[in-house]
Parts: structure tokens; sequence; C-alpha cells
């Protein structure tokens, strides 16, 4: 189409102006994320080499190094290589709240116990909730070790097994919870639990815990149902865990 009238071409030539603008808009964006994208690549691919060099330097052994590129592997996959908790450790408090919020939104979307949780409640546990992660059967506890921690999943699926290591007692998915027993108990653990692929767990102490229960006692009330149904299944007497059966919901 070509102009003919004046205002037709002032009309072509904003035009023209307008696409020059926005074609340099795009491409500077694009050439700017593949940069961010290239920066995280480099500081990732430094790291690698750091610890392949290490790992030679002290032989370590064939299958373990294939075992710790394969977790590196992962953890560029799934969070580009970032180690969450320590950037948000950097933050001011505020900021440090808002950042939780936001990366523990799944986690708490995911688990069933914290659905309709209050906003405190979330509020107390996001900035508590220490992540991990576990490479495929990586034993997260062995069955009489002690501990006072509970693991929530938000991605992957872990086994709960006997002392054997063969026995299945249950395949646990995202949004489950286990490790409650010994947290409530103060007693070994009753069976161990191993990784059946790469999970994304996050833990929750018994401090946290304690601290969680005294406002909010639905949430144990939660945890303690759970405990003693699977105590049950174990096989195991309910000892302790049904105090709190009057509790009223407070969430
Ligand atoms: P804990 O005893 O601390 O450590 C082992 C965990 O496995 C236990 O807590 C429960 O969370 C979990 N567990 C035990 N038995 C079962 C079961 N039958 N089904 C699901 N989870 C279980």
């Amino acid at each position: 189409i070509t102009p003919k009238t004046n205002a037709q071409t002032l009309y072509t030539i904003l035009l023209e102006i307008l696409g020059a603008g926005m074609y340099g808009y795009v491409i500077g964006n694009i050439a700017s994320l593949l940069a961010n994208v290239d920066v995280a690549r480099a500081q990732y691919l430094d790291k690698l080499e750091k610890v392949n060099t290490f790992m030679r330097f002290r032989k370590i052994p064939e299958d373990i190094q294939e075992n710790i590129r394969n977790y590196y592997e992962y953890l560029w996959e799934s969070r580009r290589g970032y180690d969450e908790a320590q950037v948000i450790t950097d933050l001011p408090p505020p900021l440090k709240m808002k950042v939780a919020l936001h990366l523990n939104r799944d986690v708490i979307e995911k688990v069933p116990i914290f659905k309709g949780a209050s906003d405190d409640l979330i509020r107390q546990l996001v900035l508590k909730l220490q992540p991990a992660v576990y490479t495929p059967g990586d034993y997260v506890f062995r069955k009489g070790e002690s501990g006072s921690t509970m693991f929530f999943i938000i991605r992957g699926s872990v086994e709960v097994i006997a002392e054997d290591g063969k026995t299945v007692y249950a395949m646990l998915t995202e949004g489950n919870f286990f490790g409650e027993i010994a947290l409530l108990l103060k007693q070994p653990r009753t069976a161990s639990v191993r990784a059946v692929e790469y999970c994304d767990l996050y833990t929750l102490d018994q401090d946290t815990f304690n601290n969680v229960i005294e406002d909010y006692p639905e949430f144990a009330h939660h945890v303690r149902q759970m405990a003693r149904q699977r105590q049950q299944e174990l096989g195991l007497e309910d000892s302790a865990i049904t105090h709190d059966d009057s509790q009223q919901s407070n969430y």
C-alpha cells in the first residue's frame, strides 16, 4: 500500500517508527533473557566443574560421582541451581516473609492438612519449613533412628519400609507427610523411609511444631489422627498420641 495524502504519509511514518521500536524492544528483551539464563548456567557449570575436580582429586567412586552429577542436574532442572533458602536469608525480615510466602505457596497448596489454614498459621510455618532434596534410593531415615523432624512431600514419592529394606508398608506421594510419630512421641522411628525418585521435601522441626500447636491445635489434631492410624497399621499400640481429641477447630 502506497500513501497518497500527507496524512497517510505521516501515519505510515509513525507506524514504521512504532514497528522499529517494538522490534528493538522484543529483541532487547530476548537478548537480556538469554543473558540471564547464561549467567545462571555459567554459575552452575562452574560449580559442577569444581565438584568434578574435587571428586577426581579425592578419587570418589565412579557410581557416587554419577549420583552427585545427577543430583546437580536435578537442581538445575528444578530450580536453575539456585539455593532458595540462601537467597531468602540475605533479605530483611518483611521481604523474607513476602518471598517465603510466594515460594512456599506451592507447599501450602499441595499439602492437604495446610488447606484452609489461617494466614497466621501459614505465616508461622513458611519461614520455618526447610527444603531438602533426596535422590532415588536415598534413605531419609532408618527404622530405630532417633529423630524429631517431620517431612512434607512436595514433589516425588517415598516408600515406608521395614528394616529388611523389602517389605513396603506404604507409598507416599506429593502432599503426604511422614515422620510425625517420632516427633509426637519422642520415640525411635517406627519404619524406614526411602526415596523412590527425586524428592523435594520440606522439614518441620519439633520446636516449630510445638509453637504452632499452642496456637493452632487443629493442625496438631490432624497430625495426631494420622499418627494413630499409622501406628495401628504397623500393629503398634497408639500410646500417648490420643491426648487432644477434644480440641476445637482453629482454622
Ligand atoms: P516415624 O515413626 O517418625 O518414622 C517412620 C514414619 O513412617 C512414621 O513416623 C510415619 O510417618 C510413617 N508410617 C509408618 N507407618 C505408615 C503406614 N502404614 N502408612 C504410611 N506411613 C507410615
